[in-house]
């Protein structure tokens, strides 16, 4: 899906709130990337911002995008109608609306980035960070940072193995 003509890495933002336009805004400054539209199921400013800056938006919900039609928002499409046209999604709707999108994205084949307010299962992974004596580790889960803060030496001397 990646623009052929640009070579550039196709994005979608589900959620365009606080966090999906911060990353929307991210998207359009790199280089190697294009941001192929926003969805949301809202009609107000947030919207309305981004029909200014010139970002398509689609609307997950039939209804919803008729309320956005006539607050004067284009609507380009449906998710699905943006899911086919991306690499990959970054997931910023609400807590628990994006464990329910994770199949979608499965079934549409694109590769998924969720924010930080889903439960550890949804992914099976987790990324965390933690400093020590001026270094950053990096860490598989929060409860194995805690162990680490219990006796970071035994884990620096310790040869590396699963755990
Ligand atoms: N605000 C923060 O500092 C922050 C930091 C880290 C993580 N998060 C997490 O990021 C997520 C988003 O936070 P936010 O502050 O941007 O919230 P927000 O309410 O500002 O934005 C959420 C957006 O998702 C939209 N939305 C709701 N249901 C939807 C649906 N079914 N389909 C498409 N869009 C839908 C809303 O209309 C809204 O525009 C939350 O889960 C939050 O826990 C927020």
């Amino acid at each position: 899906m990646t623009n052929k003509k640009s070579g550039k890495v196709r994005v979608a933002v589900n959620g365009y709130g606080v966090i999906g336009k911060r990353v929307a805004d991210a998207v359009r400054l790199q280089p190697d990337m294009e941001l192929a539209g926003v969805n949301d199921i809202v009609s107000d400013y947030r919207l309305k911002t981004a029909v200014v800056l010139g970002i398509p938006v689609y609307a997950s919900l039939p209804e919803k995008a008729a309320e956005m039609e006539r607050a004067g928002i284009p609507v380009a499409g449906n998710l699905n109608d943006l899911l086919e046209q991306v690499d990959v999604v970054a997931d910023c709707t609400p807590k628990g609306i994006t464990a329910r999108n994770l199949d979608m994205y499965r079934s549409a084949g694109v590769k998924v980035i969720l924010q930080g307010g889903e439960k550890h299962s949804v992914t099976g992974h987790s990324f965390i960070a933690g400093q020590y004596e001026g270094w950053t580790y990096y860490f598989c889960s929060s409860a194995c940072e805690q162990l680490f803060a219990l006796d970071p030496d035994r884990f620096l001397r310790a040869t590396p193995r699963e755990h």
